[in-house]
């Protein structure tokens, strides 16, 4: 069997070996990621959106997410899995942050979790004790009410430049990794060359040391339409309702259960069966 993926492992793969994450909430996205080759998990937030039906990714609890989280950890043998620590958890102290990182670590088995925004003093606090963390710059969904909407950052030459010190000093608090998100890839490009932790991108363009995306996006189950850094490799929503939709004409034309589908008595019974519930 093929060791597990560990945090040291992840940064030893710095400017050595481009790292692929993928999202996953369940038993059968987790399977299908890790017999792909996914080097990472990402339990995101994100689940609020396309799991759960929530319009942001506010409103997903740690509750929730541990939930979730419990079901890929149980299901993957090899990818490090990372937790996404919901709005509201982090936000508050340094010890809530400490609170909600442990119930990651000890209730659902995560590797590491990841935390949105510059919070170094909970980067710090984490680590410290012995969770690891994975920061989240750039377009931050959970800062969606301050943004004004789902928009690119670090566009204009000051907020570039402040992304660049803030990726530093999560680097400085102990980030073992930095999901750029929605940057433009020139900034990034700056950020991955600054950094000697790996950088994940997400609509941050080519230089990252590693992508990560959305599985429902990648595999065509997320509704129309997308980002632009997304372009879905199969079209799994359409294949689902085509085989509903036959299943369903079966069922209403008599097609299904067929004879095989079926399970019957022995003979003795049978025969036993149909005298006592015979009409004469
Ligand atoms: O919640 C999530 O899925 C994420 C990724 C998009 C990075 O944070």
């Amino acid at each position: 069997m093929e060791r597990p993926i560990t945090v040291p492992s992840i940064r030893a793969c710095k400017g050595k070996k481009r790292l692929v994450m993928v999202t996953a909430y369940d038993a059968p996205t987790t399977r299908w990621s890790e017999t792909a080759g996914a080097d990472m998990l990402l339990v995101g937030d994100s689940l609020a959106m396309v799991v759960l039906g929530h319009e942001t990714t506010l409103s997903v609890t740690l509750d929730e997410m541990l939930h979730h989280t419990k079901a890929v950890t149980r299901t993957r043998t090899r990818a490090l899995v990372v937790g996404d620590l919901p709005f509201g958890t982090y936000q508050v102290s340094v010890e809530r942050t400490l609170e909600a990182g442990i119930r990651f670590l000890k209730e659902a088995l995560v590797d590491a979790v990841k935390l949105e925004g510059l919070w170094p003093d909970r980067v710090e606090g984490l680590v410290r004790a012995g969770v690891p963390v994975m920061g989240h710059l750039g377009l931050t969904p959970q800062a969606i009410r301050t943004m004004g909407g789902y928009k690119v950052q670090g566009r204009t030459f000051e907020d570039a430049q402040n992304l660049v010190t803030a990726a530093i000093r999560l680097e400085e608090a102990g980030c073992f990794a930095l999901v750029l998100e929605g940057v433009p890839a020139e900034v990034a490009s700056v950020i991955t060359e600054a950094l000697s932790i790996p950088t994940i991108g997400i609509g941050a363009g080519i230089d990252c040391d590693g992508q990560v995306l959305v599985v429902h996006d990648l595999l065509g189950v997320s509704p129309q339409p997308l980002p632009r850094f997304v372009t879905p490799y199969a079209q799994v929503s359409e294949v689902a309702v085509e085989a509903l939709r036959r299943w369903m004409e079966d069922v209403r034309t008599c097609q299904v259960p067929s004879e095989k589908q079926s399970y019957h008595l022995s003979a003795e019974t049978a025969s036993k069966w149909r005298e006592a519930h015979s009409e004469a």
